[in-house]
Order: C-alpha cells, then structure tokens, then sequence
C-alpha cells in the first residue's frame, strides 16, 4: 500500500494537472454521462466528472489504490454514484457502454505505459458509438541530448566501481528507456515533431515515426529525449515538456544510443522510433553525422525473458515447473469447504517440503490462496 500512497500523492501534486482534467471534462464530458476510469488509481478523474454533473463513473483499477478510491468515493458521499472495479481493464465487464472514457495513463512518452492498447480495448467493449475519450490525441515531441547525467545513467553497469563480471549488462542498460527530468541545458537540438497517435477502436498496433533534428551546439550527443502533448479536450492540452511553463512536471524519457558521439553545431540527426501499442517495445535509430552507421536501440533487447516465457513461445510441448506443481496442489484443496487454515493444514502434515522451510511453504501457501501470482 506504501507504494500506491506514494505513487498517488505524487500524481495529485502535479502542477495544473487537475485543473486541465477539470476542464476537459467540464468541456467534453456529458451532463448526466455514464464514465469509465480506466486505471482509476485513488478515484481523482471519476470524482472531477462526478463533480462536473456525470451521472455514474465505473473505476477500474488492478492495484491497491481501488480500495482507498472506494474508501474516497463513500467518504465523500458519491458511493451510490461512483463503482469501483478492481483488476485489470482488460478483463473488466461492466454491463453497459458509457459515454465517456477518461485516464492518464500517459507515462513519460505518451505511448510507453500502454495507453494505446487500454483504449482501443475499452472504446470497443465498453464506449457508445461516438462517445468520449479523454485524452483522445498525443503528440510526441524528441530533440538531441548531450547530459553528463544522462550518460552516466545509460553506462551505469560498466562503471569501474561494478565488478567487471557485470559489465556485459551495460548492452541491456543501453537498450532501455530511463525517466529523466531534463534541465533545457540537457537538449543539444531544437524539438521536432515525432507524429501523433489518435486513441480510439480503431487504433494501429504498430507505429513508426521519424524526424530529423539539427544540433544546436558542439560536445558529446548522448541520445534522445522524448515527452508528449495529450489533448484532453476543446483546446486544452496537457504536456511534460521541459520546455514548457505550463507542464505538469512528469519526468522525460530518455533513450541513449549506444555509444555517445561528437556533434558540432548545425549537424542534422535523423531518427526514427518505432512502437507497439501495448507500450511495451520501443526502438528507436540514430544516425550519426558524418556517415558513421546507425546506432539502433530497442527495449525488446533489454527485455529479460524468463525459460517459461520461452517455453510458451517455443511451440514445443510444455512441462508445469516445479513451483506450479505446488501451485497446482494448493488449489486442488480448495473445495468450498475447506477453510485457509485446514488447506495449510493438510499442507503441512502432507507436504511440509514444498519449499525449503516450512515457514517457506506457509508464506507461499498463504500467497497461493490470496491470489497472488508471483509467488
Ligand atoms: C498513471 S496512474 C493514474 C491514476 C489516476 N487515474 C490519476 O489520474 O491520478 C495509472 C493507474 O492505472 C493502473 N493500471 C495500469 N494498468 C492497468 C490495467 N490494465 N487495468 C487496470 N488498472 C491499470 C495503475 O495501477 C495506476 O493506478
């Protein structure tokens, strides 16, 4: 819970965050609309459009923030008009389409938390033809980098410090996105224009998008930022931009090439990112001047895959690890009679050696039944 506390007061003290959802809302929002929060969090977006004349919010969070949304929603007397929904958008059903979709799930580049894919999902299952979505455009924005922090970030693992043995991870490090907050005096090129990604049912799974920036001074070009522009609604948008006055102050993406290179002023750089819809693989290309070859980063590479991810996507025939065996052996106790106490009973007269220590199989037994699928 101590996260999601965290994580939430961080979002409710971001500069004129609220008052732009608030008047997106109050612009775009219905009166007497039906809304769905797609990751709700502690409830802040439904209860703007509660506020603003909704009829009913349905919230749909996979995390503990439902259970201080739901707490928020009855303190606040908006229970009877306010549903929340805990567990993933994507396996939520709520009996009816709405006029309204909000959310912010907007991450660091617009693109990179998985907002194209929610979307797309709920505008199908869950929106009325021609309903609202908010926000239902993102423009993405990157320019140059030359950052001392920046750099020493992206080569963290082959530090002198960090044993050597690790240094290889240094290739992983590079393909991945950082969030970083980026001081104007970090971007060695003016902005340009990435593209734009409309969200609604029809949205592509695929996007590639390219640019071309021009250096703006001499030194060392570390990579790429990018941040983004969402439209909420009418003319209000809401941006992370570094350069902007009116931004929310959400951190940039970073994304380092993999080996920094010397600019000089004037230098035209082109680029080129490419996305999946589900937020989860990024590439992106740099082409150095002076015809050096093109340095190409993606977080597909960064990706640690686990043997049983492998194995599912091997085709071949599979096998139950020895952890879903007993994963497996709980639940096959679990009868609709049996109590948790009786189930971890049984498993500690007839399995105690499940896992190393009985207090090991207790913890994981107890994990087991509360649905808890990382154990
Ligand atoms: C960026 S926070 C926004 C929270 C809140 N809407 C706000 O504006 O303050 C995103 C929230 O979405 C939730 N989330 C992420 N993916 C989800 C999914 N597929 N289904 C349900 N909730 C999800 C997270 O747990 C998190 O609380």
């Amino acid at each position: 819970m101590t996260d999601a506390l965290s994580e939430h007061i961080h979002y409710l003290s971001m500069p004129h965050r609220s008052d732009l959802y608030r008047s997106a809302i109050k612009s775009a929002v219905p009166a007497n609309a039906s809304v769905v929060d797609l990751g709700c969090g502690v409830g802040v977006l439904g209860i703007f459009c509660l506020e603003a004349g909704a009829r009913h919010v349905w919230g749909i969070d996979c995390s503990d923030s439902i259970y201080l949304a739901k707490e928020t929603v009855t303190k606040a007397g908006l229970g009877d008009r306010y549903t929340c929904v805990g567990g993933s958008t994507f396996q939520a059903d709520i009996g009816e389409n709405v006029d309204a979709l909000i959310c912010d799930h907007v991450g660091y580049f617009g693109i990179d938390y998985g907002i194209i894919d929610m979307v797309r999902d709920a505008a199908r299952r869950m929106l009325k033809p021609g309903g609202v979505i908010i926000p239902d455009r993102i423009e993405l924005t990157v320019a140059g980098v030359s950052s001392d922090t920046c750099r020493d970030k992206a080569s963290a693992w082959s530090k002198e410090i960090v044993p050597e043995h690790f240094h290889w991870i240094d290739d992983q490090a590079r393909n991945s996105k950082y969030s970083h907050d980026f001081e104007p005096g970090e971007l060695c090129s003016e902005p340009a224009a990435l593209g734009v990604v409309t969200l609604d049912a029809e949205s592509p799974e695929y996007f590639s998008f390219a640019a071309e920036i021009t250096v703006k001074g001499d030194g060392i070009f570390d990579g790429l930022a990018g941040w983004f522009n969402a439209h909420l609604g009418a003319d209000i948008w809401m941006t992370n931009s570094p350069l902007d006055p009116v931004s929310i102050k959400r951190s940039q993406a970073f994304f380092p090439v993999a080996e920094p290179f010397e600019v000089k002023s004037g230098d035209r750089i082109a680029i080129s990112v490419r996305a999946r819809s589900d937020g989860n693989f990024l590439a992106w290309s740099v082409k150095p001047p002076g015809g050096a070859s093109v340095q190409k980063q993606s977080t597909w590479a960064s990706t640690i895959l686990a043997k049983n991810d492998l194995n599912a996507a091997s085709g071949g025939p599979l096998e139950l690890s020895s952890k879903a065996k007993a994963r497996l052996f709980v639940l096959s106790l679990v009868d609709g009679d049996r109590t948790a106490g009786d189930i971890e009973a049984i498993v500690m007269r007839d399995q105690p050696d499940l896992m190393p220590s009985e207090h090991a199989t207790l913890d994981f037994v107890r994990a087991v039944l509360n649905g808890n699928t990382d154990r």
